[in-house]
C-alpha cells in the first residue's frame, strides 16, 4: 500500500491519539481497503449519470483508475444529489482510502466534509467542476474552462444575430453547479451591449428530458418569437429538438440552437443541421486525473489547477470530424 505524504501526517497523529487513549479515524489505506497490496486505494464521487457528457468521463475515470494502472478504485454515482455525494465522500473517509476524487455537483457546500478529508489525512482531487471551498482543502484540480465555454457560445451568438433585434431563451445546466454558473457567466459578457433580448432563462438540469420540457413551457408562452436557444450542455438541447418538432418548428432553421458539450448525439446532431453551433467540453479526465492521483499520493508536488482545451464546432467542420470522435 502506497502512503502519501498526508496519509504519513495522519498516521503521526492516529498514534498520538493512541497513545493517549483517545479514539480517531482510521489512516489512509489503514480501513481494510486493499491493505497489504500495492494498488492505490480511490474512491470517486461522480455527480450521477444526467448526460451523454457524464457517461463519458465516468467511461474515462474508470478506465484511466484500472487495477492495471495501479489502482483500486470505488465508484459511487450521486443521481445529481449533493447530500448523497457528501454522503459517498465521508464513506471513502471512514474506509480509509488512500485518495479520493470528486466531480462536486454544486460549487458550495463543501468546506467540513473536506476538512474532514483533510484531517483523516486523505487528499482530495476534484475533476470536472470546482467548488467554493477554501484550495487547502483539497490537493488539485483537472477541469475545463466554463466560462471561456460560455464566453465562446455567446460569442458566436453576437457575431450571427446582434443587429437583428433576436429572441434568445436558455436552458441552464444544474442549479448551484459551476458549470452552470460560469457559462453563464461567459455568455452574458460575451453578449452584454447587443441587442440580443434573453426572453427566459430556467435549469432543465442537463438532462434531456428537463431540456423538452422546460423548451415545452418557453414554445407555449414565446411560441414563433423564439430566434435562438442557448443550452448549457447538449443533453438539454437534444431533448429541446422534440418539444421544438413538436410544435411544428423546424430546429436549426426557426430557431437556432447553441449548446456545449460535442458529444455524439450533439455533433450528431448539428452535422444534421439541427443546431447551429457547439463549444466543447472535453470529457477525457481520466487520464489527468490518475496521474494527479498518483503523484499526489507519492508525495509529490503538483499544480492546483490542470485546464484541458476546448474546440468549438460548426456544422460543416461537426460533419468532418463526426466519425474519428472518441465519444
Ligand atoms: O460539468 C460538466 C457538465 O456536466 C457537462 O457539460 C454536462 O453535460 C454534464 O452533465
Amino acid at each position: 500500500m502506497k502512503k502519501s505524504i498526508f496519509a504519513a501526517a495522519a498516521m503521526l497523529g492516529a498514534l498520538a491519539m493512541v497513545a493517549t487513549g483517545c479514539a480517531g479515524g482510521g489512516a489512509p489505506g489503514a480501513g481494510g481497503n486493499g491493505g497489504g497490496s500495492d494498488l492505490i486505494t480511490v474512491g470517486f464521487a461522480q455527480t450521477g449519470s444526467e448526460s451523454g457528457w457524464r457517461a463519458a468521463n465516468t467511461e474515462s475515470m474508470k478506465k484511466a483508475f484500472s487495477e492495471e494502472n495501479g489502482f483500486k478504485l470505488t465508484f459511487n454515482a450521486a443521481d445529481n444529489k449533493q447530500e448523497a455525494q457528501i454522503s459517498a465522500v465521508r464513506n471513502f473517509i471512514n474506509q480509509g482510502v488512500d485518495a479520493i476524487v470528486i466531480a462536486p455537483i454544486t460549487v458550495d457546500g463543501w468546506d467540513d466534509v473536506l476538512k474532514e478529508a483533510k484531517d483523516a489525512g486523505i487528499p482530495v482531487i476534484l475533476e470536472d467542476r470546482t467548488v467554493s471551498a477554501s484550495d487547502d482543502l483539497y490537493a488539485s484540480w483537472v477541469g475545463l474552462d466554463f466560462e471561456q465555454e460560455g464566453r465562446t457560445a455567446g460569442e458566436w451568438v453576437k457575431e450571427n444575430f446582434d443587429g437583428k433585434g433576436a429572441n434568445l431563451v436558455v436552458l441552464e445546466g444544474t442549479t448551484g453547479s459551476s458549470a452552470a454558473l460560469d457559462r453563464a457567466t461567459g455568455f452574458d459578457e460575451a453578449i452584454k451591449g447587443t441587442d440580443v433580448k434573453v426572453m427566459d432563462s430556467q435549469t432543465g438540469d442537463f438532462t434531456r428530458d428537463g431540456g423538452k420540457k422546460v423548451m415545452e413551457g418557453y414554445l407555449q408562452k414565446y411560441g414563433k418569437d423564439i430566434n435562438v436557444l442557448f443550452a448549457h450542455n447538449d443533453d438539454m438541447g437534444l431533448g429541446a429538438l422534440d418539444a421544438i418538432k413538436a410544435a411544428g418548428l423546424t430546429p436549426g432553421k426557426d430557431i437556432q440552437i447553441v449548446t456545449i458539450d460535442a458529444v455524439k448525439d450533439g455533433m450528431t446532431a448539428l452535422a444534421n443541421g439541427e443546431f447551429n453551433f457547439i463549444v466543447e467540453c472535453n470529457p477525457l479526465l481520466g487520464e489527468k486525473a490518475a496521474a494527479l492521483v498518483k503523484d499526489v499520493v507519492d508525495g509529490k508536488t503538483v499544480e492546483k489547477r490542470t485546464i484541458v482545451e476546448d474546440q468549438s464546432f460548426t456544422q460543416e467542420q461537426a460533419a468532418e470530424v463526426l466519425d474519428s470522435r472518441p465519444y
